[in-house]
Protein backbone atom coordinates (compact mmCIF):
# COMPACT_ATOMS: atom_id res chain seq x y z
CA UNK A 1 0.00 0.00 0.00
CA UNK A 2 1.14 3.21 -0.66
CA UNK A 3 0.19 7.01 0.02
CA UNK A 4 1.15 9.61 -2.97
CA UNK A 5 0.32 12.88 -1.00
CA UNK A 6 0.97 14.81 -3.94
CA UNK A 7 1.21 18.50 -3.59
CA UNK A 8 -0.77 18.52 -0.22
CA UNK A 9 -0.64 19.24 3.46
CA UNK A 10 1.77 21.37 5.11
CA UNK A 11 4.93 19.74 6.73
CA UNK A 12 3.43 21.28 10.36
CA UNK A 13 0.53 18.61 9.54
CA UNK A 14 2.27 15.94 8.38
CA UNK A 15 2.64 14.04 11.88
CA UNK A 16 -0.45 14.60 12.71
CA UNK A 17 -2.17 13.06 9.53
CA UNK A 18 0.10 9.88 9.75
CA UNK A 19 -0.60 9.74 13.28
CA UNK A 20 -4.56 9.55 12.11
CA UNK A 21 -3.62 6.79 10.07
CA UNK A 22 -2.94 4.77 13.12
CA UNK A 23 -0.08 2.34 14.82
CA UNK A 24 -1.95 -0.61 12.81
CA UNK A 25 -1.03 0.80 9.53
CA UNK A 26 2.09 1.98 10.27
CA UNK A 27 3.46 -1.55 12.05
CA UNK A 28 1.42 -3.54 9.75
CA UNK A 29 0.80 -5.82 7.45
CA UNK A 30 0.44 -5.40 4.21
CA UNK A 31 3.63 -3.17 4.79
CA UNK A 32 3.22 0.83 3.67
CA UNK A 33 4.36 3.16 2.19
CA UNK A 34 4.05 7.32 2.76
CA UNK A 35 4.98 9.69 0.26
CA UNK A 36 5.11 13.15 0.92
CA UNK A 37 6.21 16.24 -0.55
CA UNK A 38 9.69 16.67 -0.34
CA UNK A 39 9.81 19.48 1.86
CA UNK A 40 7.82 16.64 4.84
CA UNK A 41 10.61 14.39 4.31
CA UNK A 42 13.11 15.54 6.93
CA UNK A 43 10.31 15.70 9.55
CA UNK A 44 8.65 12.49 8.80
CA UNK A 45 12.21 10.97 7.89
CA UNK A 46 12.65 10.11 12.15
CA UNK A 47 8.95 8.21 12.51
CA UNK A 48 8.60 6.77 9.69
CA UNK A 49 12.44 6.67 8.00
CA UNK A 50 12.83 4.33 11.25
CA UNK A 51 9.69 2.21 9.90
CA UNK A 52 10.86 1.97 6.62
CA UNK A 53 8.06 3.09 4.95
CA UNK A 54 9.59 6.86 4.07
CA UNK A 55 9.24 7.30 0.04
CA UNK A 56 9.10 10.74 -2.26
CA UNK A 57 7.37 11.56 -5.27
CA UNK A 58 10.56 11.50 -7.26
CA UNK A 59 14.47 12.03 -7.85
CA UNK A 60 16.98 13.25 -10.12
CA UNK A 61 18.67 11.17 -13.11
CA UNK A 62 22.04 12.60 -11.87
CA UNK A 63 24.42 11.66 -8.90
CA UNK A 64 25.20 14.84 -7.80
CA UNK A 65 26.09 18.31 -9.08
CA UNK A 66 25.11 21.78 -10.81
CA UNK A 67 21.75 21.11 -10.89
CA UNK A 68 19.17 23.77 -9.39
CA UNK A 69 16.15 22.62 -8.03
CA UNK A 70 16.51 18.73 -8.28
CA UNK A 71 16.78 16.44 -5.43
CA UNK A 72 19.51 12.93 -5.35
CA UNK A 73 18.54 9.86 -4.53
CA UNK A 74 21.13 10.12 -1.68
CA UNK A 75 19.88 13.04 -0.78
CA UNK A 76 16.55 10.86 -0.11
CA UNK A 77 18.39 8.07 1.54
CA UNK A 78 19.74 10.32 3.80
CA UNK A 79 16.36 11.54 4.89
CA UNK A 80 15.29 8.05 5.78
CA UNK A 81 13.55 7.19 2.33
CA UNK A 82 13.73 3.67 1.47
CA UNK A 83 11.21 4.19 -2.23
CA UNK A 84 10.61 6.79 -4.43
CA UNK A 85 7.78 6.99 -7.02
CA UNK A 86 8.98 7.43 -10.85
CA UNK A 87 6.88 7.67 -14.08
CA UNK A 88 3.98 9.40 -12.67
CA UNK A 89 2.08 10.15 -15.08
CA UNK A 90 1.52 13.78 -13.66
CA UNK A 91 5.16 14.79 -13.55
CA UNK A 92 5.21 13.09 -17.34
CA UNK A 93 2.40 15.40 -18.04
CA UNK A 94 3.64 18.00 -17.12
CA UNK A 95 7.51 17.63 -18.35
CA UNK A 96 7.81 16.06 -21.97
CA UNK A 97 11.65 15.25 -20.92
CA UNK A 98 10.45 12.72 -17.93
CA UNK A 99 9.78 9.74 -19.82
CA UNK A 100 13.12 10.00 -21.27
CA UNK A 101 14.81 9.99 -18.13
CA UNK A 102 12.97 7.53 -16.07
CA UNK A 103 15.87 4.42 -16.68
CA UNK A 104 18.76 6.69 -15.73
CA UNK A 105 15.71 7.74 -12.07
CA UNK A 106 15.20 4.19 -11.78
CA UNK A 107 19.24 3.07 -11.57
CA UNK A 108 19.96 6.14 -9.32
CA UNK A 109 17.52 4.77 -7.01
CA UNK A 110 18.51 1.64 -7.38
CA UNK A 111 22.33 2.33 -6.52
CA UNK A 112 20.98 4.07 -3.30
CA UNK A 113 19.40 1.48 -1.89
CA UNK A 114 15.64 3.17 -3.08
CA UNK A 115 12.90 0.87 -4.47
CA UNK A 116 11.77 2.41 -7.58
CA UNK A 117 7.56 2.25 -7.40
CA UNK A 118 8.12 2.71 -11.10
CA UNK A 119 4.30 4.03 -13.03
CA UNK A 120 2.67 2.99 -16.24
CA UNK A 121 -0.66 3.72 -17.36
CA UNK A 122 -2.29 4.47 -20.95
CA UNK A 123 -4.32 7.52 -21.41
CA UNK A 124 -8.29 7.64 -22.56
CA UNK A 125 -7.69 7.89 -26.42
CA UNK A 126 -5.33 4.62 -25.98
CA UNK A 127 -7.88 2.92 -23.80
CA UNK A 128 -10.69 3.72 -26.56
CA UNK A 129 -8.61 2.52 -29.57
CA UNK A 130 -8.13 -0.74 -27.78
CA UNK A 131 -4.09 -0.15 -27.72
CA UNK A 132 -3.37 0.09 -24.00
CA UNK A 133 -1.70 -3.82 -23.87
CA UNK A 134 0.68 -2.40 -27.24
CA UNK A 135 0.95 0.98 -25.19
CA UNK A 136 2.01 -0.44 -21.52
CA UNK A 137 4.50 -3.35 -23.41
CA UNK A 138 6.19 0.12 -24.87
CA UNK A 139 6.47 1.85 -21.67
CA UNK A 140 8.16 -1.36 -19.90
CA UNK A 141 10.45 -1.82 -22.56
CA UNK A 142 11.06 2.11 -22.81
CA UNK A 143 11.77 2.71 -19.14
CA UNK A 144 13.13 -0.37 -17.12
CA UNK A 145 16.90 -0.21 -16.98
CA UNK A 146 18.99 -3.32 -17.89
CA UNK A 147 20.15 -3.29 -14.12
CA UNK A 148 16.66 -4.23 -13.05
CA UNK A 149 17.47 -7.86 -14.28
CA UNK A 150 19.62 -7.97 -11.01
CA UNK A 151 17.35 -6.22 -8.90
CA UNK A 152 14.03 -7.04 -10.22
CA UNK A 153 12.46 -7.62 -6.30
CA UNK A 154 13.38 -4.77 -5.74
CA UNK A 155 10.90 -3.06 -7.92
CA UNK A 156 7.17 -2.25 -6.96
CA UNK A 157 5.36 -1.57 -10.74
CA UNK A 158 2.49 0.84 -10.17
CA UNK A 159 -0.64 -0.07 -13.17
CA UNK A 160 -2.57 3.85 -12.79
CA UNK A 161 -4.48 4.89 -15.97
CA UNK A 162 -4.34 8.19 -16.49
CA UNK A 163 -7.90 8.52 -16.95
CA UNK A 164 -8.51 7.03 -13.91
CA UNK A 165 -6.49 9.45 -11.36
CA UNK A 166 -8.50 11.79 -9.64
CA UNK A 167 -11.31 11.32 -11.94
CA UNK A 168 -13.59 9.59 -9.97
CA UNK A 169 -13.15 6.96 -12.74
CA UNK A 170 -11.63 3.34 -11.20
CA UNK A 171 -10.40 0.69 -13.83
CA UNK A 172 -12.95 -2.17 -12.83
CA UNK A 173 -11.01 -4.89 -10.85
CA UNK A 174 -11.15 -7.00 -13.67
CA UNK A 175 -9.95 -4.88 -16.09
CA UNK A 176 -7.05 -3.93 -13.59
CA UNK A 177 -6.37 -7.46 -12.74
CA UNK A 178 -6.13 -8.21 -16.60
CA UNK A 179 -3.71 -5.29 -16.87
CA UNK A 180 -1.86 -6.86 -13.91
CA UNK A 181 -1.46 -10.33 -15.50
CA UNK A 182 -0.02 -8.79 -18.78
CA UNK A 183 2.72 -6.61 -16.72
CA UNK A 184 3.70 -9.57 -14.90
CA UNK A 185 4.10 -11.36 -18.10
CA UNK A 186 5.72 -9.27 -19.80
CA UNK A 187 8.50 -8.75 -16.68
CA UNK A 188 9.00 -12.62 -16.85
CA UNK A 189 9.99 -12.20 -20.82
CA UNK A 190 12.12 -9.14 -19.84
CA UNK A 191 13.89 -10.23 -16.39
CA UNK A 192 12.64 -14.09 -16.11
CA UNK A 193 11.65 -15.48 -13.08
CA UNK A 194 12.01 -12.81 -10.55
CA UNK A 195 9.26 -11.07 -11.90
CA UNK A 196 6.66 -13.69 -9.47
CA UNK A 197 8.20 -11.94 -7.30
CA UNK A 198 7.76 -8.00 -8.08
CA UNK A 199 5.12 -6.09 -6.63
CA UNK A 200 2.20 -4.50 -8.83
CA UNK A 201 0.15 -1.83 -7.55
CA UNK A 202 -3.09 -0.92 -8.70
CA UNK A 203 -3.88 3.14 -8.73
CA UNK A 204 -6.61 5.47 -9.81
CA UNK A 205 -9.69 6.94 -7.73
CA UNK A 206 -9.53 4.07 -5.11
CA UNK A 207 -11.98 4.62 -2.52
CA UNK A 208 -13.35 3.02 0.88
CA UNK A 209 -15.83 1.82 -1.28
CA UNK A 210 -14.30 -0.16 -4.25
CA UNK A 211 -10.96 -0.96 -2.39
CA UNK A 212 -12.11 -5.02 -1.46
CA UNK A 213 -12.96 -5.51 -5.38
CA UNK A 214 -9.36 -4.73 -6.00
CA UNK A 215 -8.01 -6.63 -3.10
CA UNK A 216 -9.73 -9.78 -4.46
CA UNK A 217 -8.14 -10.18 -7.85
CA UNK A 218 -5.29 -12.17 -7.84
CA UNK A 219 -2.59 -9.95 -9.68
CA UNK A 220 -3.31 -7.12 -7.62
CA UNK A 221 -0.67 -7.19 -4.80
CA UNK A 222 -1.76 -3.34 -3.17
CA UNK A 223 -3.00 0.01 -4.36
CA UNK A 224 -0.89 3.25 -4.84
CA UNK A 225 -3.56 5.46 -3.19
CA UNK A 226 -3.64 9.65 -4.10
CA UNK A 227 -6.81 11.19 -2.81
CA UNK A 228 -8.14 8.90 -0.37
CA UNK A 229 -4.83 9.02 1.69
CA UNK A 230 -5.06 12.41 2.30
CA UNK A 231 -8.26 10.95 4.52
CA UNK A 232 -7.33 9.26 7.74
CA UNK A 233 -10.73 6.84 7.74
CA UNK A 234 -11.22 6.14 4.10
CA UNK A 235 -7.43 4.88 3.84
CA UNK A 236 -8.03 2.87 7.04
CA UNK A 237 -10.96 1.44 5.30
CA UNK A 238 -8.49 0.64 2.01
CA UNK A 239 -5.69 -0.64 4.57
CA UNK A 240 -8.37 -3.17 5.68
CA UNK A 241 -9.35 -4.45 2.91
CA UNK A 242 -5.56 -5.51 1.66
CA UNK A 243 -5.23 -6.52 4.98
CA UNK A 244 -7.66 -9.04 4.83
CA UNK A 245 -6.36 -10.54 1.40
CA UNK A 246 -2.92 -11.10 3.08
CA UNK A 247 -4.80 -13.30 5.91
P1 LIG B 1 -6.13 9.27 -6.92
O1 LIG B 1 -6.19 8.14 -5.93
O2 LIG B 1 -6.40 10.61 -6.31
O3 LIG B 1 -6.94 8.99 -8.15
O4 LIG B 1 -4.60 9.36 -7.41
C1 LIG B 1 -3.97 8.21 -7.84
C2 LIG B 1 -2.53 8.51 -8.02
O5 LIG B 1 -2.16 9.25 -8.89
C3 LIG B 1 -1.60 7.91 -7.06
O6 LIG B 1 -0.28 8.07 -7.49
Amino acid sequence: MAANWKMNTLPGGAGALVEEYGDEMLCGNPELVVCPPFTHLAALGLTLGAAGCLGAQNCSEHLSGAFTSEISAAMLRDLGCRYVILGHSECRLRNPMESLRIPEKIAQALAHGLTPIYCCGEDLPIRQSGAELDFIARQLADDLPPELKLNSHKLVIAYEPVWAIGTGKHASPEMAQQMHVFIRSRLKDMMGIEAERTRILYGGSVQADNAAGFASQTDIDGVLVGGASLKPADFRAIFGAFAAKGQ
